[in-house]
């Protein structure tokens, strides 16, 4: 089995699909492997060391994807500016491509219906279903933990106070409030970040299952007042609310979100847009210089004001709207994905080639292309197919 690792053109991608280690792995279950050259720059690892993992490097492109059983990457297929050549293109009949494809993302229709036109196999990880024996395979939770704890560090850094409470020569210095609205991977994480710098920390969450993490974390739990029955959606994750249960949630926040420092928002609804927790209005009433990360950017933002891919302050307030946090620990993040990636593979792999059983769970949720085909439910559905 040939697995081919390009380097990734989205602007400002300093990730890769696989680590010197990964390489080394494959190779010894008897893989043979090319890594594009400097694909691992941003993230600290050098062609050398790929080399000494075992792996070839090379450093024409389309000859890379041309050689590929199986392609392994980060972002899903975007256009390569300096080839002109979009990189579903560079690909062909019968290959495996596993990446984060966000394949039902309007975005991505275009580039989905292509990867099935070149009869590629796309598999995504976004797919990957969050059960036990999936967790190790589980690249969004991993770029979830990255997400919290470097989303914490932005707003303490972007503070105009210190975080802990510090007892200096000249008086006491209180420690700053952060709190965490959502708290799943990514909120609990920021949690447990916050709580390490020394602040006092809240937390919000609509299903009784993520309060009782946080108050383990020990945060302050602000109640929603939402029932569990309108909270939790099949298979325990969290329901779109209906608007007035949203407006009375808004209210109960802002008494909590008008003493903090630092709101960070990572609350979402998996394939729907991010609900509305943050107005314009809310964040008038929040303290001049009070800090906004908003995670959830990706799928809309929970704060209504939160700049799209930036930073910017608004009504004295800091928006954080930073998007692909765990490309800024690019070292960690890759290790995190490369692992996961690996052991996707090696779960796929039969007598040497990656073989789906499409009886398995697993396997059903991440496939989206294949004999040409758009297989996938959730893109399906969100092209009206
Ligand atoms: P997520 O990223 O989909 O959502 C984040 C949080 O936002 C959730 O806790 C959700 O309840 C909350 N939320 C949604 N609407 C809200 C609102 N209106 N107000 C306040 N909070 C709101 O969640 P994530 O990180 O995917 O985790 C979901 C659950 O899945 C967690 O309980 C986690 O432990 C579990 N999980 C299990 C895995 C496995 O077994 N392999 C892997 C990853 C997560």
């Amino acid at each position: 089995m040939i697995i081919c690792v390009p380097k990734e053109i989205m602007k400002g991608e300093s990730r890769v699909a696989a680590t010197p280690e990964t390489v080394k792995k494959f190779v010894t279950d008897g893989a043979t492997v090319f890594v594009e050259k400097n694909a691992g720059h941003a993230s600290l690892h050098d062609d050398e060391d790929y080399i000494a993992a075992g792996a070839t490097i090379i450093e024409d492109t389309r000859a890379l994807f041309e050689k590929a059983d199986v392609i392994l990457k980060v972002k899903e297929p975007l256009f390569n500016e300096a080839l002109g050549v979009h990189e579903v293109e560079l690909m062909h009949k019968g290959q495996y491509l596993i990446t984060f494809i966000h394949p039902a993302s309007p975005v991505n229709h275009d580039m989905v219906r292509k990867l099935a036109a070149q009869g590629v196999i796309g598999l995504t990880l976004d797919g990957i279903p969050r059960i036990s024996r999936a967790q190790n395979l589980d690249a969004l939770t991993s770029m979830s933990t990255c997400a919290g704890y470097k989303g914490i560090l932005m707003a303490a850094d972007d503070m105009a106070n210190f975080m802990p409470q510090m007892f200096t020569a000249v008086g006491q210095i209180k420690p700053a409030k952060v709190m965490v609205i959502g708290v799943g991977v990514a909120g609990l994480q920021a949690l447990a970040t916050a709580k390490r710098l020394g602040a006092i920390t809240y937390a919000a969450d609509i299903r009784p299952a993520a309060v009782e993490q946080a108050t383990s974390l020990g945060a302050k739990v602000v109640e929603t007042g939402v029932p569990a029955e309108l909270a939790i959606a099949e298979g325990g994750y969290a329901n779109k609310l209906p608007d007035d249960v949203l407006a009375r949630e808004r209210e109960i926040l802002m008494e909590t979100i008008k003493e903090m420092d630092v709101v960070f928002c990572s609350a979402l609804i998996p394939g729907k847009v991010a609900p509305i927790l943050i107005t314009e209005d809310m964040v008038k009433q929040m303290k001049r210089g009070s800090v906004i990360v908003d995670i959830s950017i990706d799928q809309g933002g929970n704060c209504a004001i939160t700049p799209a891919g930036g930073k910017e302050v608004k009504h004295g307030v800091l928006l954080n709207g930073i998007k692909n946090i765990p490309g800024l620990i690019p070292n960690s993040s890759t290790w995190m994905f490369s692992q996961n990636v690996y052991n996707l593979v090696k779960y796929l792999t039969k007598d040497g080639k990656i073989s789906l059983d499409m009886s398995d769970e697993i396997c059903q949720k991440i496939i989206v292309t294949r004999d040409g085909e758009i297989v996938h439910t959730g893109t399906r559905e969100a092209m009206g197919i």
